[in-house]
């Protein structure tokens, strides 16, 4: 299957599980679980806005930071600019926040409510250069289910 087939089918069984449920975290919960399992992410999961900060929210993976400021990180960056960032070597990255230190590339995509960021989804891997315009178009439109 290629990436674009596998992401078809998850999108149905994404629409499948979120349909019946109106808890937003119990639904990142389902969607963290099926992307981890489905791609074999290093960690794959949610940071909920709260103020001036993300906390950290359900997700697949490694012990992670708790607390990510405005605009730091990759994380905090996604979210103040309201747009996905991808970065294909995130040693290259300057502010990134290091979770762990076998993760080398990472995608931020910001989940909005009425124009405004209430989480983002990160998905870090261990290779580099893993994600690219398919990961953003379709992960956006998961992001557009929450
Ligand atoms: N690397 C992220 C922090 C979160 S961990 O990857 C789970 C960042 O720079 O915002």
């Amino acid at each position: 299957m290629t990436k674009q087939e596998t992401y078809q089918t998850l999108l149905l069984q994404i629409e499948a599980l979120v349909a019946g449920e109106t808890d937003m975290i119990a639904n990142m919960a389902n969607v963290a679980a099926v992307l981890h399992e489905t791609f074999g992410f290093w960690w794959t999961g949610f940071y909920r806005a709260e103020g001036q900060q993300l906390v950290l929210g359900p997700f697949q993976g490694p012990i992670a930071c708790t607390r990510i400021p405005f605009g730091r990180g990759v994380c905090g960056t996604a979210w103040q600019r309201t747009e996905t960032v991808i970065v294909p070597n995130v040693h290259e990255f300057a502010g990134h926040i290091a979770c762990s230190s076998a993760s080398n590339s990472e995608i931020v995509v910001p989940i909005l409510h009425d124009g405004i960021v209430v989480a983002v989804l990160d998905i870090d891997s261990t290779d580099f250069n893993t994600f690219d315009a398919i990961d953003q178009h379709y992960l956006e439109q998961i992001a557009g289910m929450l």
